[in-house]
């Protein structure tokens, strides 16, 4: 896996001065007219998209239709989860393969959700991040403090570490890119964003953490998205902030006019 020397193999840029990306995370919420009504709608909107990069990403029994709505359309598939094997006796899981075999491009790793009721830790999350990104699935790396953690002004500690745990320089040099979103579990589907101020500190820090690890270039080319009640009214200042590359859209993903109102402010 790793024969080639470590700078052998060159980063596709995908960061800043490229456009916003802008991910849908639908959890689980699908049923199949609604979805299809929705994705007719992002689809017939998407050549005023410009520059920004639209990611829905259906539960995985929807995935197949939806690949097949927006066939044509520069929106692409991501997926919520995804098993670190390629195949063998894994019930319920889905493998990376399985995922590109119907269209996906993208996969969240490391949901707060996954992290809080489903016990994933930062041994499962490496292995699902390194396995997506050998198999040409960019892995979208979530991170974030507690309300507790934040009130103890323990947040830029707490992220830096959730990173530093997964990202392994020697392996994603050879394997190619990834995008982190800074969800503060406190905003996830409360209606209580984080501020345009809070949101960019953090992405500052984490900037400069990745910065740390791989150097200025590569830093500045991670899409840095922010996750945690965004909507059509205070997308466009999170999007002016100058490290956030675009957003992780929970509720507002499911509601055409809202995700499409996010989009335009990315774009
Ligand atoms: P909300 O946008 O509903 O707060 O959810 C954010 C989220 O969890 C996206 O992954």
């Amino acid at each position: 896996m790793l024969a080639l020397p470590l700078k052998a193999v060159s980063i596709v840029p995908m960061g800043i001065g490229k456009g916003k990306l802008i991910v849908g995370n639908w959890k689980m919420n699908s049923s199949p007219a609604a979805d299809s009504a929705l994705l007719e709608c992002f689809a017939k909107s998407s050549a005023s998209f410009g520059t920004a990069t639209v990611v829905v990403c259906p539960p995985f029994t929807a995935i197949a239709a939806a690949s097949k709505i927006l066939a044509g359309s520069p929106i692409s598939i991501g997926a919520q989860n995804v098993h670190w094997e390629a195949s063998g006796p894994f019930t319920g899981e889905i493998s990376p393969s399985m995922l590109r075999d119907v269209g996906v491009d993208y996969v969240i790793v490391g949901h707060s959700e996954r992290r809080s009721a489903f016990g994933e830790n930062d041994a499962i999350l490496s292995k699902k991040f390194y396995a997506a990104m050998a198999s040409g699935i960019t892995p979208i790396l979530c991170l974030g403090e507690s309300q507790s953690e934040r009130e103890n002004g323990l947040q830029s500690a707490v992220v830096e570490r959730q990173l530093r745990a997964v990202i392994d320089p020697q392996k994603i040099e050879h394997f190619g890119n990834f995008a982190v979103a800074y969800e503060p579990v406190w905003a996830i589907g409360t209606g209580k964003s984080a501020t345009a101020e809070e949101a960019q500190t953090m992405h500052r820090h984490l900037r400069s953490v990745l910065a740390d690890i791989f150097g200025e270039k590569f830093a500045e080319d991670i899409r840095l998205l922010y996750g945690g009640s965004v909507s059509g009214s205070n997308a466009a200042e999170l999007f002016a902030q100058k490290d956030i590359d675009g957003a992780l859209v929970g509720g507002a993903s499911r509601k055409a006019d809202e995700f499409l109102a996010i989009v335009a402010s990315g774009t």
